[in-house]
C-alpha cells in the first residue's frame, strides 16, 4: 500500500492563488505516489467564523476548488472533518498527552494575546478555547490515520511539530501505538504577494481567487499595487509584486522578455496586469469550467464528501481502538 499524505484547507475564504500555489499544486503532485487524503477542516473553521451561511457556502466552494483541481475521489479520500465523528473523540485524548505549554506558545494563539496585550487588555480577551486548542484538533486530524506525511505551507509548521511532539509524548507513555509524521513544508512558494504586494492571504482582502467570475478576478489583477513609474522607466524587477506573480505564470521565455522591458525600460504595468489576468485565466480555464459545473451540483458534492468519509473513517477506526485500548479506556 502506498503511503499517506494527508493535507486539511480550512473554508474560511475563497480558494485563491496564493492557496494554489502554496498548497493544493503541492498537494495534488503527490497522488502519483501517495494515498491521498484531502480534507475540508470545517471544525477549524468554527474557531474564526460564525455564519453559518457563510461556513456552508465555504464548504461547498472549497470541496467543489479541489474537484475542479484535479482531485480524483475514487483513486483518494476526499472527505468533510466533521464527517468523521472519531475526530473529536481523539482530540481528547490527545489533549491528555499535550502539554499547554506548548499550546501556550503556538503561534496562532501567542499572536491573539499580544495583540490583546499590546491594547492593554486582558491576554485572553476574546480568544475561544477553540483557537487555544486548535493545535490539538489539527494532530488528531494527522494522527488518527496513520498519516506519513502532511504537505502544508511554511504557515503551519509549528503545527507540525506539536503533533510530532504531542504523538511522541503518547508513544512514551504507551509504547509504539502512533505514526509520528513528517512535514512536507513547501518554503519557496510561500513568497506569493497578493495584490498589495504583502503575503497573499484573505486577512489582508489582497487575494486573486480562482474562481471567481471573469470580470471580478480581471478587476482584482488590475488593482495590483506597482510604483509611479512610467513605461519607458526602467524599474527593478526583484521586489515587484506584479513581476513576482507574472513569474508564476509566464513560460521562462516570456519571464525573460519581460525582466529586460523592466531592465531597459519598456514595461507598461496596464498592458502587463492585462497579460497576467489573461494568463491566469487561460491557466485555470479547464478548472474554472468544471467549478462552476460542481457549484451547481451540491448534492453530487454531499454524496462525494459523505463517500469519502465512509472510507476515512475505516482508516481510522483501528488507530483510534488501538489509542483506546493503551490507555485502558477500552
Ligand atoms: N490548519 C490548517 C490551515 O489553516 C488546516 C488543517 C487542519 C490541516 N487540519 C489539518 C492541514 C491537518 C494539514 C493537516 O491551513
Amino acid at each position: 500500500m502506498k503511503p499517506i499524505a494527508l493535507t486539511g484547507i480550512k473554508p474560511t475564504g475563497r480558494p485563491h492563488i496564493g492557496n494554489y500555489l502554496g498548497m493544493y499544486r503541492p498537494a495534488l503532485s503527490l497522488m502519483e505516489n501517495y494515498l491521498g487524503m484531502y480534507f475540508v477542516a470545517d471544525y477549524h473553521a468554527l474557531t474564526s467564523l460564525n455564519d453559518p451561511a457563510m461556513l456552508q457556502s465555504l464548504v461547498y466552494e472549497v470541496a467543489a476548488s479541489w474537484l475542479a483541481l484535479g482531485l480524483d475521489p475514487e483513486e483518494h479520500i476526499f472527505f468533510r472533518q466533521s464527517d468523521i465523528p472519531e475526530i473529536p473523540e481523539f482530540t481528547w485524548i490527545l489533549s491528555c498527552f499535550t502539554s499547554k505549554g506548548l499550546l501556550n506558545r503556538a503561534h496562532a494563539y501567542k499572536a491573539a494575546m499580544d495583540e490583546n496585550l499590546a491594547l492593554g487588555h486582558d491576554p485572553d480577551e476574546g480568544i475561544n478555547a477553540g483557537l487555544f486548542y486548535y493545535p490539538v484538533l489539527m494532530a488528531a486530524d494527522i494522527l488518527l490515520y496513520g498519516s506519513d506525511v502532511v504537505p502544508v505551507g511554511l504557515d503551519q509548521k509549528q503545527h507540525i511539530e506539536i503533533t510530532r511532539d504531542i504523538a511522541e509524548a503518547f508513544n512514551r507513555t504507551y509504547g509504539e501505538v502512533l505514526k509520528v509524521p513528517e512535514g512536507l513544508i513547501q518554503e519557496s512558494v510561500m513568497k506569493v504577494p497578493g495584490i498589495d504586494g504583502r503575503k497573499m492571504s484573505k486577512s489582508y482582502d489582497n487575494t486573486i481567487p480562482i474562481f471567481a467570475p471573469e470580470k471580478e478576478l480581471r478587476k482584482r489583477v488590475m488593482r495590483i499595487v506597482t510604483d509611479s513609474k512610467r513605461p519607458e522607466d526602467p524599474k527593478d524587477p526583484t521586489n515587484d509584486n506584479l513581476f513576482a506573480l507574472l513569474q508564476f505564470f509566464a513560460s521562462p521565455e516570456r519571464i525573460e522578455e519581460i525582466r529586460q522591458l523592466y531592465v531597459n525600460g519598456g514595461a507598461a504595468y496596464g498592458t502587463l496586469k492585462k497579460e497576467l489576468a489573461e494568463l491566469i485565466l487561460s491557466h485555470f480555464s479547464d478548472a474554472r469550467e468544471k467549478f462552476n459545473t460542481l457549484i451547481e451540483d451540491k448534492p453530487y458534492i454531499d454524496k462525494v464528501l459523505m463517500q469519502g468519509a465512509e472510507k476515512a473513517r475505516e482508516m481510522g477506526k483501528p488507530y483510534l481502538k488501538a489509542a483506546r485500548k493503551a490507555t485502558g479506556i477500552d
